[in-house]
């Protein structure tokens, strides 16, 4: 079997399909009809899905949910999260909803900064090329000047130009630091164009442009999120649990990730569980949001948490501060029909308001991971929701659910113990 091929690309859909299927399948019938079950019936919502990206044979759905009763600075929210894993969601809920009758979420953005870079190659006098940089510094800014009018319309545009000296690390390594205001879009294309237009500009015999690209990390793009009260009201509640032990736990167990590099990326992990949720939502590029999320829990020279805690005088306070580029102009955001309704179900929010409505989701989704963990652990909750991913792979139908769901109800859940009782069960109806 021939597992190459030249001029896929030029393929129609159903070309693609039929030599991937012959190539790589057994069940060639089956693998088609799966393919094409995931099409959209409305053609012109599959044909705009198709052109987002290259070679399109089908769509790879993941669920959307809502979490309610977000409170962010006095504003209500719902907030959407587009994500695969259980229990993520329902943890957003139930902290959404525990955080509103405490006061909130505060959020500030502290910086909306973003960074691109020419990197480029210089053997020659140091001087020399210092004192080019100055003379054709304002050259470099005028030449954007056709790119950044719209941006400037806005507010934002270029805002500065430095030279950097990276000869220390690479020999001959040179960088034009560009720092960026890009306003409500991500800003990812406006930079890039910006750069490559000042890379024309400086280039000259004895200069060697390596390449020129935004960088995702963007530590002056950083919005900060927190929640407090009294420790007293952190358990309201719950009788059994001492509140000053508790607060003291959940502070440790947040220390801990602070210097403990392998449990920071777990609880960096779950924090994420709650921003990528959003991000992917709202149409956002996860992947830069995760990379930079990561560089700036290391920024110290160890990976560290992304959140914070002190319980001082009485009074539990837990916050975030992460960087995040994000736009809700732009991109996906528009394009993309369900990025679009989160937008406007997050009363299409300005990019800074995102920052905080995302910093939000990822405080709470930390919350809740370290309340399950100094308290009950989280397998009980997680292993229920668990249990309607394990029937739904068994097949299972209402009545089986119903009666399965009951039965565990007193009982640890385990894929084994599900699929036993599913079996004993399936034999008596
Ligand atoms: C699971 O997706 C996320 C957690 O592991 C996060 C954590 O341990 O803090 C529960």
């Amino acid at each position: 079997m021939v597992r190459r091929i030249t001029g896929f690309s030029k393929l129609t859909k159903e070309e693609k399909i039929d030599w991937l299927v012959k190539a790589f399948f057994n069940q060639q019938s089956i693998t088609k009809d799966t393919l094409k079950k995931y099409w959209n019936t409305d053609e012109k919502l599959q044909t705009l899905h198709d052109d987002f990206i290259e070679n399109t044979i089908s769509n790879f759905y993941l669920p959307y949910g809502v979490a309610p009763n977000f409170s962010v600075n006095g504003n209500e929210y719902t907030i959407p999260m587009v994500i695969e894993e259980s229990s993520v969601v329902a943890a957003a809920s139930l902290v959404g909803k525990f955080w509103s009758t405490r006061g909130g979420f505060k959020a500030t953005v502290l910086g909306t900064t973003k960074i691109g870079q020419v990197h480029f190659m210089y053997k020659g006098n140091k001087d020399e090329l210092r004192s080019y940089f100055s003379k054709i510094k304002g050259e470099l800014i005028a030449s954007t000047a056709a790119i950044t009018k719209n941006m400037r319309k806005r507010g934002g545009g270029l805002l500065a130009i430095e030279l950097k000296d990276k000869t220390e690390d690479l020999d001959n390594y040179y960088q034009l630091h560009v720092s960026f205001e890009t306003k409500d879009s991500m800003g990812a294309n406006f930079i890039n164009s910006c750069l490559e237009v000042i890379a024309a500009k400086f280039e000259k015999e004895d200069i060697q442009i390596v390449m020129s690209i935004l960088s995702n990390y963007v530590p002056e793009c950083l919005v900060r999120a927190e929640v407090s009260c009294s420790v007293e009201e952190l358990v309201a509640g719950t009788a059994e649990i001492d509140p000053y032990e508790y607060a003291e736990k959940f502070k440790t167990a947040v220390d801990i990730a602070n210097i403990e590099p392998h449990r920071a990326v777990t609880h960096n992990k779950g924090i994420m569980n709650g921003i990528d949720a959003v991000v992917l939502a709202t149409g956002n590029d996860f992947r830069a949001i995760e990379s930079c999320a990561h560089a700036y829990a290391a920024k110290d020279g160890t990976y560290k948490s992304l959140t914070h805690c002190e319980v001082k005088d009485g009074v539990f306070r837990f916050w975030i501060e992460i960087p995040l580029a994000l736009g809700t102009v732009g991109g996906l955001t528009a394009l993309h029909p369900m990025a679009k309704l989160s937008l406007e179900l997050l009363q299409n929010p300005s990019a800074e308001e995102l920052m905080k409505i995302i910093a939000v989701a990822g405080l709470a989704q930390n919350f809740a991971a370290l309340r399950a963990l100094t308290t009950t652990g989280i397998q009980k909750g997680h292993m229920k929701m668990h249990l309607m991913n394990i029937l739904n792979q068994l097949g299972a139908n209402a009545e089986e659910k119903e009666i399965v769901v009951k039965y565990f109800d007193s009982k640890p859940v385990s894929h084994s113990a599900v699929h036993d009782y599913y079996k004993q069960i399936k034999l008596k109806i």
